[in-house]
């Protein structure tokens, strides 16, 4: 008898705010793997901002695909296990990541390059760590906020990093890694819990953006103005960044969450980039995947040595998959939200 799993399908391309009922749950038949495929049960799949920008006819030019209506969402890391292999290099067991998440089976092309390569299909090691850590601080989460760090050339220290939605993934990555290498460190995150959370767990400055004046704000906590800023909202945030970055500041452009559902209104004072020497830089974590060996090796000794702590907020079952995905964008998740298959 075929084997059947579920997927989640795009029912409908939201407009605005995102909301389950643009998804539904489809019961499909999992065929058998073929010469130089794997069949793979997943059993962590990834929740992303990014996926929001790909709920459009046309995702933004350069960035990963759009989503097709009504077909399984290819282009989303997840991590399971080998049930059955035609690939060499693959056996039952083994732990796995690939790209086909936001479904419980997926028949995976061993060799397909899958989000730039990130996504191709790796076996784990998961001797030391829980499978899932591969979709935060071993994977592209970590390099995410490794690499931002990096192409600022933040990761030598000695200087005052900001970093934006510090409570999430990224962000509480970020923070961590910036201050272990020697940074001063000011976090900023949108409710009073997550402050809290990234003074009490971390010991760093951190302040509510949605309490009061956001420019005020962080002049108040750096009052000497910041050198870096890692950027994962855009908008105001990025504004207020460059009225307070030094001459020759940088920023980091990781993603512009506060425009993805709304779209932007523009950067009212760019004229302070040209004023100040700064530099703005956009990177993919995917764009470089040269830095992943270095960041897991890092990451591991920091995870072992307790110097570095990782925090998921977990929702059970494919079907929470897209609630999962509205309560992250609306701030209700802290460190990496991640769907548990079971
Ligand atoms: N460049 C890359 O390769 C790459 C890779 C992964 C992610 N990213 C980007 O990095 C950013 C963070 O991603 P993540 O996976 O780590 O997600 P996350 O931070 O775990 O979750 C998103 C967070 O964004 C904050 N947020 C939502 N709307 C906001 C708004 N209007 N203004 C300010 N903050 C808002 C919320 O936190 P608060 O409660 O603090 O508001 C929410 O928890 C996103 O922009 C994402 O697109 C980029």
């Amino acid at each position: 008898m075929m084997r059947t799993g579920r997927e989640i399908q795009v029912r409908t391309y939201p407009v605005g705010g995102v909301s389950p009922d643009d998804f539904e749950v489809v019961e499909v038949p999992v065929p058998r793997p073929g010469p130089g495929q794997v069949l793979v049960r997943n059993t962590w799949t990834s929740v992303d901002p990014g996926l929001r920008l790909r709920l459009r006819p046309d995702a933004p030019s350069g960035y990963f695909a759009a989503f097709p209506l009504g077909r399984a969402m290819d282009g989303i890391m997840t991590v399971g296990e080998v049930v059955e292999s035609r690939a060499a290099g693959f056996t039952p067991g083994d732990a796995v990541w690939h790209a086909q998440g936001w479904r419980e089976y997926a028949v995976v092309d061993a060799e397909a390059e899958q989000l730039n390569g990130l996504g191709t299909l790796t076996r784990l090691d998961v001797g030391a760590c829980e499978p899932q850590w591969y979709l935060g601080p071993l994977g592209g989460m970590g390099l995410t906020a490794y690499a931002g760090l990096h192409v600022v050339d933040a990761l030598r220290g000695g200087e005052t990093v900001w970093i934006s939605a510090a409570a999430g993934a990224v962000g509480s990555l970020a923070v961590q890694i910036a201050r272990l290498v020697g940074n001063r460190v000011v976090a900023s995150a949108g409710t009073d819990d997550k402050v809290k959370w990234l003074r009490d767990r971390f010991g760093l400055d951190a302040f509510n953006y949605r309490a009061g004046d956001l420019e005020a704000r962080l002049g108040d906590i750096a009052p000497d103005g910041i050198d870096v800023y890692f950027d994962s909202v855009g908008g105001t945030h990025l504004e207020a960044a460059l009225s307070h970055l030094r001459r020759g500041g940088r920023v980091a452009m990781c993603g512009s969450i506060s425009e993805y559902e709304s779209g932007s209104a523009g950067t009212r004072n760019l004229f302070l980039a040209v004023s100040k020497d700064l530099t703005l830089r956009g990177f993919r974590g995917s764009s470089n995947l040269r830095l992943l060996g270095q960041m897991q090796h890092r990451m591991t000794a920091w995870l072992r040595s307790g110097e570095l702590a990782h925090h998921e907020t977990v929702f059970t079952g494919l079907e929470s998959a897209p609630h999962a995905l509205t309560e992250m964008i609306a701030g209700r998740t802290t460190g990496k939200t991640l769907v548990s298959l079971g």
